[in-house]
């Protein structure tokens, strides 16, 4: 029996993906090279903005063609929409075996028994990769105004230091060598009074670990702390996702954000201050009700201000159950598409520019994958970095020299090893 997974969204749900991958694998399934050869197909799903359930329920209507061609198809959608649409989702395609919300996945095991077949050769798991997620925190409790996480992945809880230990030393053995640690705010662990600064000391000390990152880490409460250990600590990568959100306090505050972005100014600069080559990078929300061309402008001009290796920039997407799905969407689309491609331009530019300062300076890379050729890597900085190479050298760290830059990535020659 074969079976594919398809995912939608964040990391997170690649994380819950590949422990739905792994549970198969052992129960003698294969991997199908697509949906089509597919017995079995998963749905993973995202709900964080509409775009993401359109592509899910075109997902669906494909796949209700193929189940049509193919009557013995079993199909289920596990993730956040189908936690708050599960209902809706069951009676438009009453094809599905299944659906489990994002707080249901551990009755995955009973929910796909009865249809697959077990007992095939065991396979051990699936390989890993250079770097593996790790949860961390499940669900949230910040309640931006516009997120419809807390509603769907339901409160803010910190999985035990003994379960996160157990699984980045689970990946380590399988041959990772980066792991990245999720939650919705990281900054919030607390496990029996270890907060996440005494996490990333006792991660850092599993043998044969070599890089740790984590996100995502919420502006309103980073520790003083927990900037002095990503700076001391050789195996943390300087790189942190640090979502803005917008530039503007009067958005900000109907964001329900808990800071000003005075207050984001001056916690950017102490980040750079006490960590040299830190490179952050941000979200950006455009179009949020209310926000007038001056809001933008000021988004815009902290942008420039603040110079973001990488800008994630999102249309604001009104969300069921939120409290501002209550405001009215009254940016238009137009204008939304208009402030987001201004943003993205400029933030393109910005990232070049500052990827320009890596010019024929030698990076350490780890190896992530090799195709045609080509190795591609990251630095510390999480900066994509290709280089030329007869050999494949994934899980490798070597040396790059980097000759040009882009705005996303840069590329360079391989000092010999
Ligand atoms: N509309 C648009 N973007 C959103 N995000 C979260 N909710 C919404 C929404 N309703 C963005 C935020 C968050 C990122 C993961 O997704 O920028 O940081
Ligand atoms: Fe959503 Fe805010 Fe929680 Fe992030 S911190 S998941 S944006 S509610």
């Amino acid at each position: 029996m074969k079976f594919f997974v398809e995912t939608i969204g964040c990391q997170m749900n690649v994380n819950d993906s590949d422990k739905i991958t792994d549970y198969l694998l052992s129960e003698g399934l294969e991997y199908a090279d697509d949906v089509l050869q597919a017995d079995l197909v998963i749905l993973n799903t995202c709900s964080v903005r509409f775009s993401a359930e359109h592509k899910a329920y075109s997902f669906l209507g494909r796949l209700s063609e193929q189940k049509d061609k193919n009557p013995r198809l079993i199909a289920g959608v596990v993730g956040c929409m189908a936690q708050y649409a599960g209902k809706s989702i069951k009676n438009r395609f009453k094809f599905l075996d299944f659906v489990l919300g994002a707080k249901e996945l551990d009755k995955f095991a009973g929910a796909v028994s009865k249809f697959i077949e077990t007992g095939g050769v065991r396979k051990a798991t699936r390989k890993s990769g250079v770097f593996e997620y790790v949860t961390i925190m499940r669900g949230c409790g910040n309640f931006c105004s516009y997120c419809i996480v807390p509603y769907v992945r339901g409160p803010e809880q910190s999985v035990s230091v003994d379960e996160i230990l157990a699984e980045t030393e689970k990946c380590v053995k399988r041959g990772a060598k980066e792991i990245i640690l999720l939650g919705q705010n990281v900054n919030s662990y607390n496990y029996k009074n270890i907060d996440f600064t005494g996490l990333l000391k006792e991660v850092s000390l599993i043998n044969g670990l070599e890089r740790i990152r984590f996100m995502t880490n919420h502006p309103k409460d980073f520790p003083d702390e927990l900037i002095d250990e990503i700076a001391a600590n050789d195996k943390i990568c300087k790189y942190i996702h640090l979502p803005m959100q917008s530039a503007s306090d009067y958005v900000l505050n109907r964001m329900n954000r808990k800071y000003t972005y005075g207050k984001y100014k001056l916690l950017v600069e102490k980040i750079r201050n006490k960590i040299p080559r830190i490179n952050i990078t941000s979200d950006i929300i455009i179009g949020f009700p209310g926000e007038t061309d001056d809001d933008f402008k000021e988004t815009l001009r902290a942008a420039e201000d603040l110079k973001f290796g990488g800008l994630f920039i999102f249309k604001y997407s009104p969300r069921p159950n939120t409290s501002a799905y209550k405001l009215k969407d009254d940016v238009s689309t137009a204008v939304k598409k208009e402030r987001h491609s201004v943003l993205l331009e400029r933030s393109n530019e910005i990232s070049k520019e500052l990827n320009g300062y890596y010019i024929n300076s030698e990076e350490k890379v780890l190896v992530d994958a090799y195709a045609n050729g080509i190795c591609e890597s990251r630095n510390s900085q999480n900066i994509k970095i290709f280089f030329n190479s007869a050999k494949d050298l994934t899980g490798k760290t070597v040396t790059v020299k980097i000759t040009k830059v882009f705005s996303n990535s840069m590329s360079g020659d391989m000092r010999e090893i």
